[in-house]
């Protein structure tokens, strides 16, 4: 049902004004009872002191005629000041006495007739003894008022348990209990029970509830027309970011959003634009790495099947043969070199490469990298100067894998040196690594490419005249190798000056 964040939005606010117009009317009817009431309560609650003071005349005089009709005039009039219907409560509910104001007998008829169990009593009824006894014919309507203490009353608003259900308005209720010890002793206990209609309460009631619903269905109207214009604001991007994202699913990175909202909506498409750029380098990286490797796999081939083609079809004679098949074995092994470097680098790349870690002495390892290499070091007569802190220095590293980088590097070194140069070797220890290095006085790395011999494929251009047989694969395996040992490796060079590789190793103490 609430599908969109418009409809979501809209139910929200309906809500809202729901349960605001609802608490506002609530505290409206509670705060206009007490506020129109409050000086009728008082007036009310006086005119029953008076009447009791006429209660007290009548007990004093042993209930003689003329205290009885004080007594009866008194309530009449306070009926009729007040338009009310009041009454003298005996105990257990009694009804000694009751008066009305003139222009309310339709309603004191059907009062009577509620509250008399024996037929209706006359408005001269005796307060005490003699004659025939009324009795209200509810508890409720007394019980309650007989529980004060002496001189308390009790008020409240409403129909009085049905009574003035019929008027249609509410009524004020005042009870208040009196208690007056009489000559014998006993106590005679009685209530006084006065009840005015409180239309203005019910008016008040009604135009507050209509304009109420007007305000509440002008705030609903209002909320639902700036609900729509924000949702749409609110939506409309995130629309446009929804159209945006399918464009790139299908491969066009070219697509960018344009929204310029300094909120979390706009955060949203700055976000998304740099998510499409990176997309974007990850797609032309993937695209130059095929299209090196296809290069790299290509220039070997094409020489192998010219050799080979020369040698079947007889071009290349046959004294010549051996020398042209040591090229293609040569050309071969590079190629098998290159696929072997794609796949580590694909293990390295994926995550699968998995270390195992290791004590080893790292200066063994350099010795053993020197010595493999000796044929090409002997070749361009280099120099070989080793500086070790010690004879033996043991690391916490993946043996394998550093006995590449110290290969690699140290390859690299013999390749970009100078004939009869010279290449230091150097294993120190610092106080948590170990710092392998491998200097040479070769030809060095331009400032600006610097950063660049880090990328796969990279051969610079000076190297390229030099070595053809490299893949410029090399450092980026070793760097991925070295990340992965959460250590760092370091190059500084000068160009026609040398180049110096240094990397960490983790120390493991002790011989
Ligand atoms: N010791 C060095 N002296 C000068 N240049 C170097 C040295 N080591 C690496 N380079 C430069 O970095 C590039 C990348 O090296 P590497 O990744 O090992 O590839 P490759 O050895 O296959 O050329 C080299 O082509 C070269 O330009
Ligand atoms: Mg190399």
């Amino acid at each position: 049902m609430f599908k969109t964040i418009f409809s979501k939005q809209i139910a929200i606010l309906i809500v809202i004004v729901i349960v605001a117009f609802t608490a506002e009317t609530s505290m409206f009817f509670l705060f206009i009872n007490s506020v129109i009431s409050r000086d009728k309560e008082n007036d009310i609650e006086n005119a029953a002191d008076n009447i009791d003071i006429f209660m007290r005349l009548y007990l004093d005089n042993q209930s003689s005629r003329t205290a009885t009709n004080q007594l009866r005039m008194a309530m009449e009039r306070t009926g009729e000041l007040h338009e009310s219907i009041v009454m003298l409560i005996g105990e257990e509910g009694r009804l000694l006495l009751l008066a009305s104001s003139g222009s309310m007998r339709a309603t004191t008829a059907t009062v009577r007739s509620r509250l008399t169990l024996e037929g209706a009593p006359s408005d001269g009824a005796q307060p005490s003894g003699g004659g025939p006894s009324y009795q209200l014919s509810d508890e409720r309507l007394y019980q309650r008022a007989f529980q004060l203490t002496d001189g308390q009353s009790e008020k409240s608003i409403g129909d009085f348990f049905g009574i003035f259900r019929d008027t249609g308005y509410p009524w004020l209720n005042m009870q208040k209990k009196y208690s007056i010890t009489l000559a014998d002793g006993s106590d005679f206990v009685y209530v006084i029970s006065i009840h005015t209609p409180m239309p203005l309460v019910q008016d008040a009631r009604m135009s507050f509830l209509r304009s109420a619903l007007q305000a509440a269905l002008i705030s609903a109207l209002i909320s639902i027309v700036i609900g729509f214009i924000f949702s749409r604001r609110l939506t409309k991007p995130i629309r446009k970011i929804n159209e945006a994202a399918k464009v790139i699913a299908n491969g066009n990175f070219s697509e960018r959003i344009n929204i310029d909202s300094r909120d979390e909506i706009g955060e949203l498409a700055g976000t998304f634009n740099h998510m499409v750029v990176e997309l974007e380098n990850i797609e032309s990286a993937r695209r130059e790495f095929i299209a090196n490797v296809s290069h790299e796999l290509r220039t070997p081939m094409t020489s192998i099947k010219g050799f080979v083609d020369g040698i079947l079809d007889g071009t290349i004679p046959h004294e010549r043969q051996e020398r042209y098949l040591k090229i293609v074995r040569d050309e071969t092994e590079r190629l098998n070199r290159l696929v072997n470097n794609l796949l580590d680098m694909a293990r390295f790349e994926s995550g699968e490469y998995r270390l195992s870690m290791a004590r080893f002495d790292v200066v063994e390892t350099m010795r053993r990298c020197v010595i493999s290499l000796v044929r090409f070091i002997e070749e361009k007569n280099i120099r070989i100067v080793a500086s070790f802190d010690r004879e033996s220095m043991h690391v916490e590293a993946d043996q394998d894998s550093i006995e590449r980088v110290i290969y690699n590097l140290l390859h690299n070194a013999i390749k970009f040196s100078r004939q009869d140069g010279e290449i230091r070797v150097g294993v120190r220890e610092d106080r948590e690594a170990v710092r392998v290095s491998v200097s040479d006085d070769g030809i060095g790395i331009a400032e600006d490419e610097l950063k660049s011999i880090w990328e796969r494929f990279y051969k610079s251009d000076k190297s390229r005249g030099q070595d053809k047989t490299g893949t410029g694969l090399g450092l980026s395996i070793i760097r991925n190798i070295i990340n992965e040992h959460k250590q760092k490796i370091h190059v500084f060079s000068r160009l026609g000056e040398g180049t110096t590789f240094e990397f960490t190793l983790r120390r493991a103490d002790g011989p």
